[in-house]
């Protein structure tokens, strides 16, 4: 085991320092916890766990503890469903007391009074101070369930059936969710002819002097354009998959006007990036648009309860009842959860610390980026998602498994696994949120850093194998090989304070 102190104090960018803190990351042997029924029993198809390849039992605001007690800095987030942290406490309390209260849980669209209460926050929390006139409908406990009814909508109302989605774009993995979905690899596992969509470039796809947008209207406006009228023009706001593409404001802007320019309806995939991802409780706030669709899900479950919701402009409440039916489109635990999440919105403080945090962990990448210099780092991303792409692909997947190894969890993302995104939960303490970047930049150096050593241990570790009831323990001798890094290669961190961010107006304009 090699463990280090690493002393790290908070520099703002006006050169005010705090006191120091200490914190240690520690790089651990492989996990002796037993993984064979796993790898042996569920289909190869499993994923997430792969990466992260222990067996997790608890978790806490941003942290997740594995069987055998070692905590990890989640900075996944259950790709993006816990904004509010695990266990948020008010939120589970909210569900703990419907549950002893023999609260209504199957799924189907009954009335129910926790139905009734998180539609009306929603209605009184969210839309009506946003001047937003929309209904709600729930399609199904999926993010893609909510892509694939916002696709039978645009199609039975406008009548058309092409579908305009962009490269890069990930909208989930059922049929019409992958139809619009860019991953080759994702769209093989298909199987058939995913059909119904246009491809079209995201912006900045084609370089920064190309406007997408102006192609786009000007191929849709040419009878020899050679692209259906579309039914619909769909689109992520920050592309999470695909590598944390940020469209602009105007792009944004642009595209709502191509979309009601040629007659389709404007949809905004705000699955991941909603829900205070961006600092704002919808990501295209800032825009001043009104999508005709938005799909939200996620977070929305407040505590990782599954659920998804459709906003739709009131005059799109086409389907017939019961033309989209499902067992769950009503879970509502996950409403009680949900309703508890949007009650902390009512909190200005809590948009405010979301700006805070994310003015914090983008100063702190551009400082790691600048240590880094020959990396081919750049920084991507907006608000609380944001991350580090490399221009040697490989770069970002051994920084992930680095991490990990140090006690962060931290995905990749983008066609070729290029970017380190980070995805921490909204209300991760100072303490996790320091903790996780400080293991960042120290795997940063165990990938990175010319002067990091090779070393090989012998170690002895106790493997608990479990046969049926049966724990039986082994004791085996295993050979590594790890990556030590010298301890005065201690990480001072060049983060501002929290309450330095929440000062900086410097900060916190480029960033909103
Ligand atoms: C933008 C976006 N849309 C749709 C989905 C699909 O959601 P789900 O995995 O819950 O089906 C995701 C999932 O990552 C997503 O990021």
């Amino acid at each position: 085991m090699n463990t280090q102190a690493q002393t790290i104090t908070f520099t703002t960018e006006n050169g005010t320092t705090t006191e120091p803190t200490t914190t240690e990351t520690t790089i651990t042997e492989p996990k002796t916890s037993d993984k064979t029924l796993f790898e042996q029993k569920e289909a190869s198809v499993r994923s997430y766990c792969r990466n992260f390849p222990t067996v997790f039992t608890k978790a806490q605001s941003a942290t997740l503890t594995d069987e055998e007690g070692r905590e990890y800095i989640d900075f996944l987030a259950g790709a993006g469903v816990m904004n509010y942290g695990h266990n948020n406490p008010v939120i589970k309390k909210a569900v703990m007391d419907y549950m002893l209260e023999d609260g209504i849980v199957q799924g189907l669209d009954l009335y129910t009074t926790a139905k009734y209460d998180f539609m009306d926050t929603l209605y009184k929390v969210i839309l009506e101070p946003r001047g937003m006139d929309y209904k709600v409908t729930f399609p199904g406990p999926t993010g893609t369930n909510a892509v694939e009814t916002a696709l039978k909508i645009a199609r039975l109302k406008t009548g058309r059936q092409n579908v305009i989605a962009f490269t890069n774009a990930f909208h989930g993995m059922t049929q019409g969710s992958l139809a619009l979905t860019g991953n080759k690899s994702k769209r093989e596992g298909a199987g058939m002819p995913l059909s119904g969509v246009t491809r079209m470039p995201f912006e900045g796809y084609m370089g920064e002097d190309f406007d997408t947008a102006a192609y786009m209207d000007k191929i849709l406006g040419d009878a020899s354009g050679g692209v259906d009228a579309p039914a619909a023009i769909i689109v992520e706001t920050i592309q999470a998959e695909g590598g944390l593409n940020v469209a602009t404001t105007k792009w944004l802007q642009d595209l709502a006007k191509v979309a009601k320019k040629h007659g389709a309806l404007f949809i905004i995939d705000d699955i991941q990036v909603g829900c205070g991802r961006t600092g704002t409780f919808f990501s295209f706030e800032e825009a001043g648009i009104t999508p005709d669709i938005i799909c939200l899900s996620k977070s929305i479950g407040g505590m990782g309860l599954p659920m998804s919701l459709l906003l739709l402009a009131p005059e799109l409440d086409v389907l017939k009842p019961g033309q989209h039916n499902g067992t769950f489109r009503g879970n509502n635990l996950a409403f009680v959860a949900a309703k508890a999440a949007l009650d902390l919105w009512q909190d200005a403080e809590f948009e405010k610390e979301i700006k805070a945090k994310s003015a914090i962990v983008r100063s702190y990448l551009k400082s790691l980026i600048k240590d880094f210099p020959k990396a081919g780092a750049h920084l991507r991303g907006r608000g609380m998602l944001l991350g580090i792409s490399f221009d040697d692909a490989k770069i970002a997947s051994k920084i992930s498994e680095a991490a990990f190894k140090r006690g962060l969890v931290i995905e990749t993302s983008g066609a070729e696994d290029q970017v380190l995104k980070l995805l921490p939960p909204l209300t991760i303490t100072e303490r996790e949120l320091v903790k996780g970047l400080a293991i960042l930049k120290a795997a940063m150096l165990d990938v990175l850093d010319p002067h990091t050593t090779k070393t090989t241990a012998k170690k002895t570790v106790r493997i608990a194998k479990p046969a049926n009831d049966d724990m039986v323990t082994k004791t085996t001798t295993i050979t590594t090989t790890k990556k030590t890094t010298n301890s005065d290669e201690v990480i001072r961190m060049a983060i501002p304070t929290y309450q330095a961010a929440q000062q900086s107006q410097e900060l916190t304009e480029h960033l909103f």
